[in-house]
């Protein structure tokens, strides 16, 4: 596939890299040109000569803007039957992207970025759409959501998969101010998790089953939970998630006010 990329920034970077390999050519708007060029010398990208020039040349488009700016910079340019859109801008609306790319086909897409350049990122795409979902394939899972309420409910693992970053380095952090080295602490913290994530990937049983096989009763996860619990550790995330989905959908009811 030939896939024209709109704004050629740190995701567009994740996803090219992701990409490599599975036979996919890109064609980079020009507006950085030395981005564009050190992109093109490390991926074998095409530079185009301007963003029309990139929609002129490619049949899918692939949009890595600026969200704030990426729908007028959309309206500027023109489309024609049978194109089809893929944005990634968080929080810009299908149906707005769709005034303005029209008659091209618009699929949104959310995905954590940096994991997908190492082919470990999933990619959430909604409408379906069998040849984004083939092309996103080679940067990890893709999940296909039908309806626009699950992809808005689903899309907010955007923010949580970013702020992610922030749990790990306050987690080795702690373990660096107790004397580990960083690099020691910087893996247990992330083969802790990946090992956890792979539990939660392979085992069948209900998480309360897991997650009470591996707390004994009185014991130190109990301890730490409890203090967790006491400064509503936990549930902050749910209030703070809860804001990004009103962000991202602003008429949606709030199931999970604290
Ligand atoms: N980063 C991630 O991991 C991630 C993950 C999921 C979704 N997203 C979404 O992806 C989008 C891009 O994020 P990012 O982190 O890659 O941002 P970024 O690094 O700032 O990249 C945005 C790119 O768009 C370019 N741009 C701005 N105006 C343009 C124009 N008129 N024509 C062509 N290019 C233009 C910028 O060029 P200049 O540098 O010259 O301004 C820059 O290269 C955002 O909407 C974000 O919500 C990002």
């Amino acid at each position: 596939m030939r896939i024209g990329l709109l704004g050629i920034g740190h995701l567009a970077g994740f996803l090219v890299q992701g990409a490599q390999g599975a036979g996919h050519e890109f064609v980079l708007s020009p507006r950085n040109a030395e981005r564009a060029d050190d992109l093109a010398r490390r991926f074998g990208c095409q530079v185009a000569d301007s963003n029309q020039a990139v929609v002129d040349a490619c049949e899918m488009v692939l949009v890595c803007l600026p969200a704030a700016q990426g729908l007028e910079i959309l309206r500027g340019l023109s489309f024609r039957p049978g194109q089809a859109l893929c944005s990634a801008m968080a929080g810009v609306p299908v149906n707005a992207l769709r005034a303005a790319v029209a008659p091209a086909e618009v699929t949104v897409a959310m995905m954590p970025g940096h994991a997908n350049a190492y082919a470990a990122g999933l990619t959430l795409l909604h409408p379906p759409h069998p040849r984004w979902a083939a092309f996103f394939a080679a940067c990890g899972p893709v999940h296909e959501l039908v309806t626009p309420r699950d992809f808005e409910t689903a899309a907010v693992f955007g923010a949580m998969s970013g702020a992610s970053f922030a749990f790990m380095q306050r987690l080795i952090d702690w373990y660096q101010t107790e004397g580990l080295d960083p690099t020691t602490a910087r893996r247990l913290v992330a083969e802790t998790l990946r090992g956890n994530a792979e539990v939660l990937l392979l085992s069948t049983d209900p998480l309360e089953t897991i997650a009470a096989g591996v707390a004994t009763p009185g014991g130190i996860t109990e301890q730490l939970l409890t203090d967790l619990a006491e400064r509503d550790a936990l549930l902050a995330w749910s209030h703070a998630m809860s804001r990004v989905l009103r962000r991202m959908a602003p008429t949606r009811a709030d199931k999970n006010t604290l």
